[in-house]
């Protein structure tokens, strides 16, 4: 017994104390300092909350959030609303109003006693941030809700915390931004990048250029009124809104309207395919200028943040190369190639936006010796634009490796850092690197998908902005990740329940749970493959198999790390028998889900996977059955089997199987 004692006494010096509290709470972003004591503020009727008078955006918050507190509890709030009571037993604390601009001070302290919660900021914006803590806090026991008694103090690693949202490949309703606009304030992200404008649709009114809505949106479009309303928002919530308005690549919608600032005369249309495309404004002629000039004035004065994105990627120069006079004009001008046409062009672009008190931001095309070091680099292409750019002294963001549209599972983009592990920066360089953004390309998403794009990885990537850099244990990352997830729902996120109605689609309203089961080991494939294996257009449909599937697949991964597990134990029989029986699940799930695929032709493509998901699991029982005699697979049949999983390797509809190298890795167990 003392031993024992000795033992776990041991175990909790040896773990550090923050690695033992993540385990029991459930925070994302994990707090910069957790004290977890071991009282319990209980939450009843009684419940009652005091804000500074003076914050309107604290005061909307905290209603909300006694509202939230009261749909998850089903408590009846004696004072439902804030500043009711005289004797609050929850007060929140705040210096002053803060400001929604980069930089503003988001820190805040929480203290929990068994009586009495203290949420202290210097900024509402950061009791905003310390809010969410409080409402991840929220614990249940035997006699009902509480929260654990504790001290945190909080504060983010990076001011620049984003989440771009592309509305012009698809148009995303208002009512989704808004929601998706709470979730992100739940994981305390502070930036929305609305990338606005693209090759397929112009998506902002313009009362200076109306034809750009008329002719480049197909009717979906925001009006000045619905950006304000969004701004206002946003605003509430302590997140910060960029436009982007990419120039001079991405434009044709624009072209569209306003064909005679495009480099090459063509009858435009709005684009409906995906990707480069040549549409390029004229950064020759003075009326591109003034067309920029009064757009930007525009859109300068309806977005109210500092920061104003113009583009500049994948300009991949076709239409310069081929118009004559731009070939003059670079002669002219010793304008050696197009990246210099380009630098040119985005000087121009800088002093019009400066005139409208913004600053330049770009993708890291821009990045040129001809520009100042006044501009914002967004690094996509890699890491070395960040890493140059911060050299440099521009200020610089990461999106780099969290691009969420490309289907890369979770802890890829978690252990992604804003600042590589080998950018080998000074400390005064690492500050110019702001944060960095995950972005919501949005060319394969709908309404209905985009929720489950975007969460619940987001919240991982949230995290690698806001916790200290050694918050970085994937496990525990997913374990948290996964109650955060059901967290998010609370706004209304139906990156869970639209999976359902995409079943019960798909089925014809049949049975779904063999589909499920086949769902939950396949992903979609990644990177830019889907278009490549089967071109889509802007009506392609958005209701597959693919499209209900997500990055990771959960049953497969949970098998993946049994198989691995098993195979570094091989003489563990619990594990192998918990094989075995995941096995024949799936090798007889493949009879079920026959009967409801043929009721429903949307399924038929898919019906190969379902098959070599039987096989695969047929393969894994014989393996397993063969090598508890000790024996080896002749090697004919080895073979056979070997370039079997080749094949099946393969994409079927454009999603892949995730559990395909494990079956390989336990054939291996009997190659002789
Ligand atoms: C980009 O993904 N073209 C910025």
């Amino acid at each position: 017994m003392k031993k024992q004692i000795i033992y776990i006494l041991l175990l909790l010096f040896v773990n550090s104390v923050s690695a033992i509290e993540i385990k029991e709470l459930k925070l994302m972003p994990y707090p910069k300092s957790v004290n977890l004591l071991d009282g319990k503020f209980k939450v009843d009727e009684n419940f009652n909350l005091e804000v500074s008078q003076n914050s309107e955006r604290l005061k909307i918050y905290s209603n909300k959030f006694l509202m939230r507190l009261a749909n998850r509890t089903g408590l009846f709030l004696n004072n439902p609303f804030v500043n009711e009571s005289k004797n609050p037993n929850a007060i929140i604390d705040i210096q002053r109003i803060g400001l929604v601009k980069l930089n503003e001070d988001e820190s805040y302290e929480l203290n929990i006693s068994d009586i009495k919660i203290h949420l202290k900021a210097n900024t509402d914006i950061g009791a905003i941030r310390g809010i969410e803590t409080l409402l991840q806090l929220l614990q249940i026991d035997e006699n009902g809700y509480y929260f654990p008694t504790c001290k945190i103090i909080d504060s983010p690693r990076f001011p620049w915390r984003g989440l771009l949202i592309d509305v012009s490949r698809h148009f995303i309703p208002i009512e989704v931004l808004k929601r998706n606009l709470d979730g992100m304030a739940a994981i305390k992200l502070n930036v929305m990048h609305f990338h606005l404008s693209d090759d397929q649709g112009f998506r902002v009114e313009s009362k200076t250029f109306p034809k750009l809505t008329e002719l480049g949106s197909d009717g979906n479009f925001y009006t000045h009124e619905q950006i304000k309303e969004i701004l206002n928002y946003a605003n509430n919530l302590g997140i910060r809104v960029m436009p982007e308005f990419d120039v001079p690549g991405h434009s044709t919608a624009l072209l569209t309207a306003y064909p005679e600032l495009a480099s090459l005369p063509f009858n435009y249309k709005i684009e409906r395919k995906w990707g480069v495309m040549d549409p390029t404004l004229n950064p020759t002629l003075d009326k591109t200028y003034d067309f920029l000039d009064k757009l930007f004035k525009e859109m300068s004065e309806l977005f109210v943040d500092e920061y104003f994105h113009i583009g500049g990627d994948e300009n991949n120069g076709n239409q310069w190369n081929a118009n004559l006079d731009i070939q003059k004009f670079m002669k002219e001008n010793n304008i050696p190639d197009n990246s210099s046409l380009q630098g040119y062009f985005n000087n121009k672009l800088l002093k019009i936006l400066t005139k409208y008190g913004k600053k330049l931001v770009g993708w890291d095309e821009i990045f040129h010796p001809s520009m100042p070091n006044n501009i914002v680099i967004q690094s996509w292409r890699g890491k070395e634009a960040l890493i140059e750019s911060a050299k440099k002294g521009y200020q610089t963001f990461l999106s780099n490796d969290y691009y969420i549209d490309l289907i890369q599972p979770t802890d890829f983009h978690y252990l992604n850092d804003p600042i590589p592990a080998d950018a080998n920066l000074t400390e005064e360089q690492k500050k110019f690197i702001l944060g960095g953004e995950a972005t919501m390309w949005a060319e394969m998403i709908s309404a209905e998908t985009i929720d489950s794009r975007i969460w619940p990885r987001t919240a991982a990537i949230a995290e690698r902005f806001w916790s200290p850099q050694n918050i970085n244990d994937v496990e525990n990352m997913y374990k948290r990740l996964e109650y955060i997830s059901y967290l998010l729902e609370e706004h209304d996120l139906q990156h869970i329940k639209n999976f359902e109605r995409m079943l019960r689609r798909l089925t014809n309203n049949n049975e779904t749970e063999s589909l499920r089961n086949l769902i939950s080991v396949i992903e979609p494939v990644k990177f830019y493959q889907r278009n490549n294996l089967r071109e889509q257009t802007q009506q392609t449909p958005l209701t597959r198999v693919i499209d209900a599937a997500t990055a990771d697949a959960k049953a497969a991964r949970e098998f993946n790390q049994l198989v691995e597990n098993y195979l570094s134990e091989k003489n563990n029989l619990e594990l192998k028998n918990k094989i075995i029986q995941q096995l024949n699940f799936w090798k007889n799930n493949h009879t079920e889900f026959l009967e409801t695929a043929k009721k429903s032709p949307i399924l038929f493509e898919i019906i190969p996977m379902s098959e070599n998901l039987c096989k695969l699991s047929k393969i894994g029982l014989e393996v397993l059955e063969l090598s508890s005699t000790k024996k080896k697979m002749n090697n004919e049949l080895f073979n056979s089997i070997f370039e079997f999983i080749q094949k099946v390797k393969l994409p079927v509809a454009q999603t892949e199987l995730m559990i395909v190298n494990s079956i390989e890795n336990l054939l291996n167990i009997v190659k002789e």
